[in-house]
């Protein structure tokens, strides 16, 4: 049984010019992506392949039935490329999504050197007992395929694995990035940005943020110094290992990152997210007056209850959003135990910079807000005044909690 199941696979081949090739291969499953995330619109695994004289496949995908490599292999075949001729293989960062199959890879191709960072290759021969025909390249060092085709290894570390990698190809202007610029989503027969409706270009860019919140937003410094340090190139194509290949609108997905990079360092849209829990519904009264209040105001907000929805759609609403507010009954002494879930993975993803309002009910002694404040104390967070009532909330209750909507939702409108 494999560890991640792929239901449905299609694999095509896109030519990007008469040199450069991406194989994108479509996953829909209902497994979770790192084991965690959900990925109910699928998600692409790119593999890139470069032609000069020699040849180099840059990335691979995950290992799965039907055989990713007799796939491979028929697609290359396509252009007129043996796999078992491939010189290189270029692996830009070693998770397992990109690299699932290189056991059976080197079975197959014993002749192609298969290039990665130091700490790239170190990954290689611990996850995939690999030791023969490694070769570990350094920042800025180049690779010549001949015929004009000079690839040139620029080093990211920590977007979001430390032996991250970006490969460069300055004849083209090609950027082959990996995860830095993916999204989630598959790409269903298409490729490049200029293929893409607005509707379908307004989903992807709602499944870019999400794969940044779940997957690279820990490391947001990270990726700022990275696209500082590619600035100086002249890119015209950008070819993540996830998602479309830019070729139109590169600012789009470059200034894109850099938004939900301000995002990971605790700026945020100036909007609301509201995470609520409820046992019968009393928290969820007050909830509905603080509403009011920030409808009052007409800040843009989104809502999502506990356990009900998905951890990744939740970070990713809380990501964005300026003002966040967590509403919660006390449960056992202590938080509704859904809510204890969702701030310690904010917690984990470094939610930074967010104005913060919680409120609650509970019966008989309380107990939520002190193991809350405990459990927030250490974020960078401007936290409001908490409002707590027992059990439902009277009409002075709900007229506080209007008026607290009201104040957050100013708070936000004007930072
Ligand atoms: C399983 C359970 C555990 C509870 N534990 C506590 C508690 O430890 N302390 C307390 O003051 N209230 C406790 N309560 C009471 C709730 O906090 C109170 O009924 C509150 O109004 C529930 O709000 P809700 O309807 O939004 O869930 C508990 C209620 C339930 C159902
Ligand atoms: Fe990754
Ligand atoms: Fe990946």
């Amino acid at each position: 049984m494999p560890f991640f199941e792929i239901q449905v696979l299609v694999m095509n081949m896109y030519a990007l010019s008469d040199a450069l090739f991406c194989i994108p291969v479509d996953v829909h499953t209902a497994d979770l992506f790192e084991g965690i995330w959900t990925i109910p619109n699928g998600v692409s695994l790119n593999t890139y392949l470069v032609k000069g004289e020699k040849t180099a496949l840059i990335d691979l995908i995950q290992d799965h039935p039907p055989a990713a490599s007799e796939q491979v292999q028929a697609a290359l075949k396509s252009v007129g490329v043996d796999f078992a001729a491939l010189d290189y293989l270029i692996l830009n960062h070693l998770e397992p999504d990109h690299t699932g199959w290189l056991r059976e890879f080197r079975e197959k191709n014993p002749r192609a050197e298969i290039i990665a960072t130091q700490k790239g290759v170190n990954v290689i021969k611990s996850f995939y007992t690999i030791d023969t025909g490694l070769r570990a390249v350094k920042d800025g060092e180049t690779l010549d395929l001949g015929n004009g085709k000079m690839l040139t290894f620029f080093e990211v570390p920590n977007i979001h694995w430390p032996e991250t990698m970006v490969t460069w190809d300055a004849s083209s202007g090609t950027l082959f990035s990996c995860d830095a610029f993916g999204s989630f989503g598959a790409l269903n027969g298409r490729l490049f940005d200029d293929e893409f409706s607005e509707t379908e270009l307004l989903f992807f860019e709602k499944e870019t943020l999400r794969y940044y919140a779940n997957i690279v937003a820990s490391f947001s410094s990270f990726v700022e110094k990275g696209i500082q340090k590619l600035s100086a190139l002249n890119i015209a194509c950008i070819c993540p290992s996830h998602g479309i290949v830019w070729r139109k609108n590169v600012k789009t997905i470059l200034d894109r990152y850099l938004r939900y990079a301000s995002y990971g360092k605790g700026q945020g849209e100036k909007e609301i997210a509201l995470v609520w829990g409820s046992m019968y519904g009393n928290t969820k009264k007050g909830l509905d007056a603080l509403i009011k209040g920030i409808e009052a105001e007409g800040v843009p907000y989104s809502t999502h209850r506990v356990p009900d929805d998905d951890i990744s759609y939740i970070l990713t609403s809380v990501f964005k959003s300026a003002g966040l507010v967590l509403a919660m009954p006390t449960y056992e002494y202590a938080m509704f135990p859904p809510m204890a879930y969702a701030i310690d993975i904010f917690r984990r993803k470094h939610i930074q910079g967010k104005t913060v309002l919680r409120i609650g009910s509970w019966g008989w002694s309380g107990g939520a807000q002190k193991e809350y404040d405990a459990a927030v104390a250490q974020f960078k967070w401007n936290n409001l005044e908490p409002f707590e009532w027992t059990g439902v909330p009277a009409p002075q209750d709900l007229a506080v909690l209007e008026d607290r909507g009201r104040s957050l939702a100013r708070i936000v409108k004007e930072g």
